[in-house]
């Protein structure tokens, strides 16, 4: 697979006893993923880095090998301990754990001459364990190098168009290897082929549900924390309020301090609201850091967006280390506390800014060094996002808190966008051009670019063919958008210079509430992943502001699809948007990422 992991972190397994199935990682995307598949089946798997020593995977029943970014051409690769193929455990090689096993038992490898990526169709061509119940199966392929001669005693199990050994095995010593990633939704039989190893083959018996998982994690929590207490800086969305309730629940209240920083770059009421929620979990020791005039000092005058995101990630630094020293949280009785999840650890696609995400919590010096001296816990990272809500649901945590949209670290300053010189809006043959810059993504790089607005409500046929026809052809814009209403012609609207302030904060926050009211009474919040209100200082006369609509649905928000409103009520709801005297517009998003990012910055 394409992303090397970043930092492997290992679901400890001396809390409930020996994982009978150990995923050993050569550095995969995916490889916590199949560990939750085993996880799935009923089997307690863990994920150990890829050399362990075969002595210590003696009691295993069974091992998979992981997929990985690497090349068994080349030297210094990922490597397992080679008494793991003579140890009589069931091996399984997943891609490039397929590759390994036929390097290292005398089969050969070779760069591929096209490589195969996504789906493919498997052809079974030999009866085999691991094909139990199964003819054939859709199967999702991502490599590059192939296997191209059989190890002694191996024969080959099934194969694909590109592919001639996409599949072998040598069944007398219970050594698999496939080409293809089981573990992935694409491979349509592939829990079936897992559950084949893992019960048919490794003999492995059910010692795993769910109901183990909080238990378990929560040992690991003492065993850690030992006789020290955890401090949080809690942001109020699900991953931080989680792993915090993990360890109030493992620690007791007294020993687990939440520290919520109001940057005054909040949607309206967060603040009482995430208190209520913390009070509700049985929180005893929370404060909340006021430091919202510090916030819009460091960015008066800032207009670029960089500059902006900048400003608050410095900002976020010099407030921790203020709380770090007066609290005393780097003495020895301290360890830090954070809701770090599985996809955060490995490296996304480029386009998302993991690194600018990470910045808050990890670049503060006193936070280094504790990280670097292992006073750190982190008990959610062997999860994906939505195991994380199942485990906040097991936990107790309010249900209004967990289904709860993603909202960015640098909150309202990103949605309020700012512009350093006025500039009127010109009529094109295309539609409106806005001069204000916005965020978009083409392939790995952000640009910023004006923006064309379509005269008229949005509709589906702008949406797929309008929009992404018109970024496509100037390379002046990268966002399109529908007018839903206005005070005034479009063509007597201005851009006019802005800053951020905490009027216009206001304004938005104002009409954020606005939209967030009326999603949750239609109901179209739970159509949407995430809905950015945007402000955007384009209007004319008294009325200086123009408010952007960006509800869409995505998946993990490395992509995402514009949802459109139904028309009655979007006229609803640009009415009542349009009765806040500043807003001189609504607009409406018609946007896809990409080529348009989520944010707006
Ligand atoms: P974009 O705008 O890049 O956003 O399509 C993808 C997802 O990331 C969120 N986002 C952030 N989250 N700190 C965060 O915690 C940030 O600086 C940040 N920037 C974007 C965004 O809301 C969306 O869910």
């Amino acid at each position: 697979m394409a992303s090397p992991v970043e930092q492997t972190h290992h679901l400890n397994p001396t809390a409930i006893g020996v994982p009978q199935i150990t995923v050993l990682d050569t550095g995969g995307q995916y490889t916590h993923l199949i560990a939750r598949r085993v996880r799935e089946l009923g089997v307690y798997a863990d994920v150990q880095p890829s050399d362990t020593p075969a002595s210590m995977l003696a009691e295993r029943k069974g091992i998979i090998i992981s997929g990985g970014p690497g090349s068994v051409l080349l030297p210094g690769c990922p490597d397992i301990d080679p008494a793991l193929l003579e140890a009589s455990v069931p091996v399984l090689g997943i891609c490039y754990g397929h590759q390994l096993l036929a390097q290292h038992l005398g089969g050969h490898v070779q760069k591929g001459e096209r490589g195969e990526y996504g789906i493919a169709h498997l052809t079974v061509t030999c009866e085999d364990d691991l094909w139990n119940g199964l003819s054939g199966s859709q199967i999702w392929m991502s490599h590059f190098d192939t296997v191209s001669a059989l190890p002694d005693g191996f024969r080959v199990t099934g194969s694909t168009e590109v592919s001639g050994i996409a599949a072998m095995s040598d069944p007398a010593r219970k050594l698999f290897g496939i080409q293809f990633h089981p573990e992935v939704f694409h491979t349509h039989a592939g829990q079936r082929i897992l559950e084949n190893f893992v019960f048919g083959i490794c003999k492995a018996t059910s010692d795993w549900d769910v109901s183990r998982r909080v238990p378990l994690i929560e040992e690991q929590i003492r065993t850690t924390v030992r006789e020290r207490s955890v401090f949080f800086f809690v942001s109020g969305g699900v991953d931080s309020t989680v792993a915090y309730t993990l360890c109030l629940r493992a620690l007791g209240p007294e020993r687990v301090f939440g520290i919520y920083v109001d940057t005054g770059l909040m949607r309206l009421s967060e603040t009482p609201f995430v208190r209520s929620v913390f009070e509700e979990l049985g929180a005893e020791n929370f404060i909340v850091e006021r430091a919202e005039d510090e916030f819009l000092a460091a960015l008066e005058g800032l207009t670029e967006p960089e500059a902006k995101r900048r400003a608050i990630g410095e900002q976020f630094v010099k407030v921790q280390a203020r709380i770090l020293a007066t609290e005393h949280f780097l003495d020895g009785r301290w360890i830090l506390g954070q809701g770090t999840i599985y996809p955060d650890t490995i490296e996304s696609g480029g386009t998302v800014k993991s690194d600018l995400i990470k910045t808050h919590h990890n670049r503060v010096a006193g936070i280094q060094a504790l990280m670097e001296s292992g006073r750190i816990i982190e008990p959610l990272t062997a999860f994906y996002k939505d195991e994380v809500r199942e485990i906040g649901r097991e936990i107790r945590v309010p249900e209004k808190f967990l289904a709860r949209h993603p909202f960015p670290g640098p909150g309202l300053a990103i949605r309020c966008l700012c512009a350093d010189a006025a500039a009127d809006v010109t009529h094109t043959p295309d539609g409106f051009l806005i001069p204000i810059r916005s965020v978009g993504v083409q392939g790995d790089a952000r640009s910023y670019r004006f923006v064309m607005a379509l005269p008229h409500a949005p509709t589906r046929q702008d949406v797929e063919q309008t929009a992404p026809a018109l970024t496509n052809a100037r390379a002046d814009i990268n966002r399109v958008v529908a007018l839903c209403g206005a005070k005034g012609e479009l063509s007597r609207f201005s851009v006019r210079a802005a800053t951020l302030s905490k009027l216009r904060l206001n304004v938005l926050r104002e009409a954020d509430a606005i939209v967030r009211k009326f999603c949750l009474a239609s109901g179209f919040e739970e159509k949407v992943w995430q809905f950015p209100v945007v402000l955007i200082p384009v209007g004319s006369g008294e009325a200086q502001e123009s408010v952007v609509l960006r509800p869409i649905y995505s998946v993990d928000g490395m992509t995402a699809d514009v949802v459109l409103m139904e028309p009655g009520g979007l006229e609803q709801l640009t009415k009542q948007l349009l009765a806040l005297p500043a807003v001189a517009a609504v607009f409406y998003d018609l946007t896809n990422k990409p080529p348009g990012t989520i944010e707006w910055e």
